[in-house]
């Protein structure tokens, strides 16, 4: 029994890993032709415009493509995303108002006692191997002009390690932190990277490149999320080419489906996985399985809880986290209105009222994602207007539109918080300066640009050292100090630098070096 579960994880991880990759089969010209009627029937019969022309290769290839996809349903999500139900927001008052005090903590306001209790609980938690990460690493970070993976970025620091390493660096430290805490020998997360069509082939080359930054490769997971057809404006699945759909990643709360379809949750189960932290590739300050977290949250025994950040200013591009017509929810810049965004707390007339800025740190129970099948349908698509270029199904030509032609459908990750209940959600604020500076903007924007995710890690490090009882000096214009987090995750562990003196800008790779 025990071998067979083995042979069924190794498999699992070999198919993760793209070792059990087959040449696709031909499909007989039954199974085809049944195909084929099933989309003409829905009224997207054009993606077989080209038959005739194709490649015995390429009509395989398009038959595996187009057997993913329900034309039925793609014709039920256009229909919703391109004609919207009219003026359903009037229809419906509207309400939102700060979560509720039950539901929400605070890093800042908690006394040094509660924070090491939930730390303590987290560890433990960790060095029982019952903690896993997952890393939505999905999308392909066309504001920073880069089309590699996010998570490859070199932001500049004096390592030059990329934002996977410096993730991929805090996961062995957590572990390793646990293993002394609580004398066991190995403390394993797996850490499971979500990837898609575009960015799955760069990001398993990096690390195997990289050798998994040193994690053991058994215990780092890549997989990939889902794609969903893109739409022209009148409804129809749009080509490619002659032989492919075009198709795009169906955004980040893709993460429920994919978890299921990759073999994900099961090698979860398998492990005896029971808490989860889920996040954003772009977050540099990003604490990879924070034992605070984890531990605050199970100590409360919510099915999801969330890390905030007290919103910069009323006009900040960030998600709120909130209560929307008595649910928890995130309300997405671009959907508040001015007079909301700036409204201030009646309690504390400094703050803003919608202070609680979403910075994409999800906790999960496993027993949440033992639920996923009996929810993840009723998750929303949001529609984003783009141009895609394709080929005219009718004149063969390819059209490269020069404004939107139709529309991308995505889900976003926080949609299942209405789907829960208040009593298992909850949120927490963390210090912005310690947990949240993402990498949104190309250099020299000067916000969430890779300067300031360089000046942010470079600070903090700083800042760990000076309490620590070192001392930083500067010369000139440069500052900060990087501390590697194989030395330290946190700010612990740095008493060794006290009263050293550390030349800016400095990196601490080693305890003996400095
Ligand atoms: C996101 C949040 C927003 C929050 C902000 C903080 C969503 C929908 N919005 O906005 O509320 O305040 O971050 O930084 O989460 N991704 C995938 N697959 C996809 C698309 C995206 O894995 O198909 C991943 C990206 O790789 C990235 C993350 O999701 O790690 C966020 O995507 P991004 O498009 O940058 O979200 P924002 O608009 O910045």
């Amino acid at each position: 029994m025990a071998a067979a579960v083995k042979d069924t994880v190794s498999s699992i991880l070999d198919k993760f890993h793209g070792k059990a990759e087959d040449a696709p089969r031909e499909p007989s010209t039954q199974e085809f032709n049944e195909l084929k009627e099933k989309f003409e029937k829905a009224g997207q019969g054009q993606v077989f415009a080209f038959l005739e022309e194709l490649k015995p290769a390429e009509k395989t290839q398009l038959f595996h493509q187009l057997s993913n996809f329900d034309p039925t349903r793609i014709n039920e999500l256009a229909d919703k995303a391109l004609n919207p139900p009219k003026a359903a927001a009037e229809e419906k008052q509207t309400t939102l108002e700060p979560l509720p005090e039950k539901a929400t903590a605070s890093i800042i306001d908690s006394n040094p006692e509660e924070l090491e209790k939930y730390y303590k609980e987290g560890l433990k938690f960790v060095s029982e191997n019952k903690v896993a990460v997952v890393l939505m690493a999905g999308g392909q970070g066309t504001r920073l002009g880069s089309s590699a993976p996010k998570g490859c970025f070199d932001i500049g620091l004096p390592s030059h390690k990329s934002l996977f390493q410096i993730q991929a660096e805090r996961i062995a430290k957590v572990q390793l932190l646990a293993q002394k805490e609580y004398g066991k020998e190995k403390a394993v997360i797996p850490w499971y990277v979500m990837t898609s069509g575009p960015t799955r082939k760069p990001t398993e080359e990096f690390f195997e490149q990289h050798n998994y930054f040193g994690l053991e490769k058994s215990n780092v997971v890549i997989f990939e999320q889902g794609v969903l057809p893109c739409i022209s404006n009148d409804g129809k699945i749009l080509m490619e080419s002659k032989s492919k759909v075009a198709v795009a990643p169906d955004g980040n709360g893709g993460i429920y489906q994919a978890l299921l379809t990759s073999g994900v949750r099961k090698d979860m189960r398998d492990r005896g996985i029971q808490h989860i932290h889920a996040y954003c590739v772009d977050n540099c300050l990003v604490k990879v399985a924070d034992p605070v977290f984890i531990g605050f949250a199970a100590s409360k025994d919510v099915d999801i809880a969330t890390k905030v950040v007290r919103k910069r200013n009323a006009s900040e591009s960030v998600g709120l986290i909130l209560l929307k017509n008595g649910k928890p929810d995130v309300v997405e810049y671009s959907e508040i209105d001015k007079e909301t965004a700036e409204a201030k707390d009646p309690k504390q007339p400094d703050v803003l009222k919608f202070r609680a800025a979403n910075i994409v740190n999800h906790y999960y129970s496993f027993r949440f994602f033992e639920s996923i099948e009996t929810w993840s349908h009723k998750l929303p698509h949001h529609v984003a207007r783009k141009k895609i270029p394709h080929v005219n199904t009718e004149t063969g030509e390819t059209v490269k539109p020069e404004k939107p032609n139709g529309v991308k459908l995505e889900q976003f990750v926080f949609d299942v918080f209405p789907m829960t209940p208040l009593d298992k959600f909850a949120s927490i604020e963390v210090k912005r300066e310690d947990e949240f500076s993402p990498l949104k903007n190309a250099k020299g924007t000067g916000e969430d640009d890779p300067d300031t995710s360089k000046r942010d890690i470079m600070q903090q490090g700083q800042r760990w050292i000076e309490k620590a009882g070192g001392v930083v000096v500067s010369e000139g214009e440069a500052t900060g100090v990087e501390v590697s987090p194989l030395i330290s995750y946190a700010g612990e562990g740095l008493e060794f630098l006290k009263g050293r003196q550390i030349k800016a800008p400095a990196v601490i790779e080693k305890e003996a070096e400095q």
